[in-house]
């Protein structure tokens, strides 16, 4: 019997189906596809083949040196925030929600920032591709709840998803995440503690009323409170690796 079907990035193809969620939402407007296709050409970057490596430092002209990596950046909100704030820094952002990446696009192109390249699909192998300690900050930011108890193994943070995260994350680079579901913030908390390679950075019971003022709302945050909830905010350190 044949295997699972699988891509040419070695990803097994119903894992892929399976991790995001819509890939499409409301059907874009012309004016939509026209930011799209021209967003693409400028930020857009290809997604890796199974084994190719991504050199993060021939994505950007003038040269860039540090990087941070959002996964899942939505409609874009906070990765565009946080690109304006920090011109010095190349951001990667991956998202495979078509609508999202036309939102980020616009964005960019509105507020003319250089400093961002975009990945329409799955943050995976871009990760995989990335060297070994590449990225000084990643950002996952309200993933999918996935709620039901059988769709738990699609949720982002898991052990496998943390340990690619833990292989391209410089020595002390911060891993923020956040969720406005009780339940995934103790799934968070368990895999984060359990791993060997992240550290939890709350101080006391403050860490959960505190906001850092380089932490912005993003939208699915704002949609959380509108509803009556609030989100929780983790943010991990990647402890150093062991010397020599
Ligand atoms: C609930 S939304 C949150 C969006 C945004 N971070 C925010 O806080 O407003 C989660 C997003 O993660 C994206 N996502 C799910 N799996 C992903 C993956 N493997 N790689 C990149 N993005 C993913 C989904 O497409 C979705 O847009």
């Amino acid at each position: 019997m044949a295997g699972p079907e699988t891509d040419p990035t070695g990803a097994d193809l119903e894992n892929r189906r399976i991790l995001y969620g819509r890939r499409q939402g409301r059907r874009l407007r012309t004016g939509q596809q026209t930011v799209l296709a021209e967003g693409l050409a400028r930020y857009g970057m290809e997604r890796p083949d199974a084994g190719a490596r991504v050199d993060p430092a021939a994505l950007f002209q003038p040269a860039i040196r540090r990087y941070w990596l959002e996964v899942g950046f939505g409609g874009g909100e906070h990765l565009a925030w946080q690109a304006a704030r920090n011109p010095e820094v190349g951001m990667l952002g991956a998202e495979p929600f078509v609508n999202g990446v036309a939102g980020l696009l616009a964005h960019l192109q509105r507020d003319g920032l250089a400093n961002v390249r975009v990945l329409p699909d799955d943050a995976r192998p871009l990760i995989d591709g990335l060297p070994d300690a590449a990225i000084e900050r990643a950002f996952v930011l309200h993933p999918d709840p996935w709620p039901k108890a059988r769709h738990h193994k699609r949720r982002f943070v898991q052990r496998s998803n943390l340990d690619r995260l833990a292989r391209v994350m410089a020595d002390g680079a911060e891993l923020r995440l956040a969720t406005d579901d009780l339940d995934y913030l103790d799934w968070m908390l368990e895999h984060a503690l359990d791993h060997p390679h992240f550290e939890w950075q709350a101080r006391g019971p403050e860490a959960w009323r505190e906001r850092p003022e380089d932490w912005p709302v993003t939208r699915y945050e704002e949609k959380a409170v509108r509803e009556g909830r609030r989100s929780w905010r983790i943010l991990l350190r990647r402890r150093a690796r062991p010397s020599g």
